[in-house]
């Protein structure tokens, strides 16, 4: 079954087409990073704007690349939800007019479960053999290869820039929420802390760069005090910021934009690497406290932009790697992609979802990966 995937929830118009929710035929991504560097983050109605530009070449060059007609497309899957309501828009509206141009079932995902399916979508040879050492299982779905997926039940840590949450997966499109952060995602918190440090957007991979000549012990930053499996990430950029002012001797009130002008390179470098070794640990204590309360759990997924951070998955292989398999995408399907929209859609079929009508399909910016 061959599934066109369209993705445009934030700033990445994206198209791709994948075969049984696994084999990657073709992944098209086009980034609006370059427009929104200048500006330090992302602004709707200019992303809403560069999607309607890039949409149609997007999809065009994903069957083209896949050497596909859309004879041969079985079903079209878009994100309908949540993400920016502009940016949502274009990427329904070009799913529901293919759908009804081509007569093809059309199916609507949430983001966060796309992100999360990234896992099932294949792998390199060498990663795949990798995961083949560590004891993983091999796909029941892909016949004509052998691809190593995750088993249920099984815990998805969520990462990205809107949304930080531990899901509990007990089967394909079964999805519980078991932590959530009360404030900011752990990726807003990269993208403010490179803003105070004077490191370009997207904060992430530029912290992750500046990190790496860093000493991740230098400055002590507090976890924040949060019951049970949720998450608080807004105190950490306080924590920072705090701390930034007090290295720099200067009050609280000074202006965070001016900071990065009084920072040393060493002293970057530093914040850089102790912010990030900061939010990755608190990252992997909630899932240990996770998998403390649920013994029955087989592997950790990890999915969404964030788990592109190479620091993290050293850590988390080396924590959690030997009672369970770990799972990460292929750092290209860690942020926004078509292929992850298909994978999703793939097993929710499977699941036994029904297509939607595509003179109906509406689109959730804020919804709930549980409804
Ligand atoms: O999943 P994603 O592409 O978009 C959303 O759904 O939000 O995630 C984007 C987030 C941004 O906050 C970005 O700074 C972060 O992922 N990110 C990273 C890395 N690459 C992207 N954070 C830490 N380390 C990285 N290497
Ligand atoms: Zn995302």
């Amino acid at each position: 079954m061959k599934i066109l995937g369209i993705e445009t929830s934030c700033d990445e118009t994206a198209a791709a087409v994948v075969e049984n929710g696994s084999k990657i035929l073709s992944n098209v991504v086009v980034s609006q990073i370059d427009i929104f560097a200048e500006y330090g983050g992302v602004i709707p109605e200019v992303a809403a704007r560069s999607h309607l530009e890039a949409m149609m070449p997007v999809v065009n060059k994903a069957l083209k690349d896949a050497s596909c007609s859309w004879d041969e497309i079985d079903a079209i899957a878009v994100t309908h939800a949540p993400g920016l309501l502009g940016s949502l828009l274009i990427g329904t509206l070009t799913a529901r007019t293919m759908a009804v141009l081509h007569e093809k079932p059309l199916y609507a995902t949430h983001h966060l479960k796309s992100h999360v399916y990234a896992n099932w979508l294949q792998r390199p040879k060498d990663i795949e053999s990798e995961l083949a050492l560590r004891g993983a299982s091999p796909s029941l779905t892909n016949s004509d290869s052998t691809s190593f997926v995750p088993q249920f039940p099984l815990l998805a840590m969520v990462i990205s820039g809107g949304h930080t949450q531990i899901l509990y997966m007990r089967g394909h499109d079964q999805f519980e929420i078991i932590g959530t952060t009360h404030d900011d995602a752990v990726g807003e918190c990269f993208d403010k802390v490179a803003k105070i440090l004077g490191l370009p957007y997207p904060g992430g991979p530029s912290i992750a760069k500046e990190a790496l000549r860093g000493d991740e012990n230098r400055y002590k930053l507090p976890h924040p005090h949060v019951e049970g499996l949720d998450f608080s990430f807004s105190g950490l950029k306080t924590a920072v910021l705090r701390a930034v002012q007090k290295e720099l001797g200067l009050p609280i009130s000074h202006p965070s934009h001016d900071l990065k002008n009084h920072l040393t390179d060493g002293m970057r470098a530093d914040f850089a690497a102790s912010f990030q070794k900061t939010a990755i640990d608190i990252l992997n204590e909630k899932i240990k406290m996770a998998l403390q309360e649920h013994p029955e759990i087989k592997s950790i997924v990890f999915a969404g932009g964030v788990s592109a951070n190479q620091k993290l998955r050293e850590e988390a292989k080396k924590v959690f790697d030997k009672e369970y398999t770990v799972y990460f995408p292929e750092p290209k399907f860690s942020g926004d992609n078509g292929a992850m929209v298909a994978a999703a859609a793939f097993y929710e079929i499977q699941a036994g979802v029904k297509p939607t009508d595509p003179y109906k399909l509406n689109i959730y910016p804020r919804i709930s990966v549980e409804s």
